[in-house]
């Protein structure tokens, strides 16, 4: 049958029909707000992300409250420590700012889920995400800073690692030690299919991350390429992965709607500071609708089949979809 007797408009004549056949909705139970901590001082705004600002340990806990208090489960939490070296010591200190941020978190919202960003490159000096050997960055030998990072992140009350690294074998070296002190309860959100990508431009302004030398393509993907995603995302599974992560979002909604056909873990979609920055910029020169284009932007990002999304537009949504109801 077809038209005239087949009419798909008529499912489309008011919004409560709308709503009945809409096949894609945005929750606040599916967002992750990403925060950047420092170690004190007055919250400090990050030019190239209007809204993001760097909170000191107190002031994190303040804001993470009031997420959860507006429907968002879970904060993840990049450090920016007070100082750098060559191994990014300061990021398993006990006392460095995640650490402290996660006890202030975990005390003042319990429930709230509060995840970490596992990586060096916020805390080493050259801004590479492993250890420097021979002008490369050594594989083997950060995977067991990584561990540490973890595990310091978990004892501190982390309820989710997330390795950010890209090292081979990683998942499988932080599940184990994890394991070894006593920590089988904590998940690890593995960013299993992690791109090296232009759009972390404004993050690595944030977390003050950019590498000294050279890039990151020797250990993040090539943009060009998805079989590879799967083959990242079965070691991660192997390994013993909990959420796979598929990173940045926009550019590779494909890449999310294929590694949904090959598991059943729940996948996260990260969609970026670039993508944020982007929205911001054309929403503040007045070019384009910021509310409708940042829905249109995470259903989309839903339904090529991620069931959570890491966004610095969380906040907002949330109060949106509070809005609306
Ligand atoms: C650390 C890390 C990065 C992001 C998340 N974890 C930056 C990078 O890999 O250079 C990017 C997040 C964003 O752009 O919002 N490795
Ligand atoms: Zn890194």
């Amino acid at each position: 049958m077809a038209f005239p007797t087949e009419r798909p408009r008529r499912l489309r004549r008011t919004e409560t029909l709308r709503r009945m056949v809409r096949e894609t909705t945005l929750s606040t139970d599916d967002l992750i707000w990403p925060m950047f901590v420092k170690s004190k001082g007055k919250d400090e705004a990050i030019d190239a992300m209007p809204g993001v600002f760097r909170y000191n340990p107190s002031r994190a806990a303040e804001e993470a409250s009031k997420a959860f208090a507006a429907g968002i489960p879970a904060v993840i939490l990049f450090g920016i420590p007070d100082s750098k070296d060559a191994l990014g010591s300061a990021s398993w200190e006990e006392d460095g700012v995640i650490q402290q941020a996660v006890r202030k978190i975990k005390k003042a919202v319990p429930e709230m889920i509060v995840m970490a960003d596992v990586c060096l490159c916020e805390y080493t000096d050259h801004g590479h995400c492993g250890v420097i050997k021979d002008g490369e960055v050594d594989n083997d030998a950060t995977l067991d800073l990584l561990a540490r990072q973890a595990v310091s992140f978990v004892k501190a009350g982390a309820d989710v690692v997330a390795p950010s690294d890209m090292m081979d074998g990683r998942v499988g070296f932080i599940r184990d030690e994890l394991d070894n002190s006593g920590f089988t309860d904590r998940a690890i959100m593995a960013y299993s299919v992690k791109y090296a990508s232009s759009f972390y431009g404004p993050f690595r302004e944030a977390a003050g991350s950019a590498p000294e030398f050279g890039d990151r393509k020797g250990y993040q993907m090539d943009p060009a390429n998805e079989r590879e995603a799967f083959r990242e995302v079965e070691l991660d599974l192997e390994e013993g992965a909990d959420i796979i992560m598929v990173k940045p979002a926009l550019a590779f909604l494909d890449v999310i709607s294929s590694v949904r056909q090959i598991t059943d873990l729940p996948i996260a979609a990260f969609n970026v500071s670039g993508e944020y920055s982007m929205v911001k910029a054309a929403a503040n020169a007045g070019m384009i609708d910021e509310r409708q284009i940042v829905m249109e932007i995470l259903t989309g990002i839903k339904r090529a089949g991620a069931d959570l999304i890491l966004t610095y537009h969380a906040r907002d949504v949330a109060g949106w979809l509070e809005g609306r109801r």
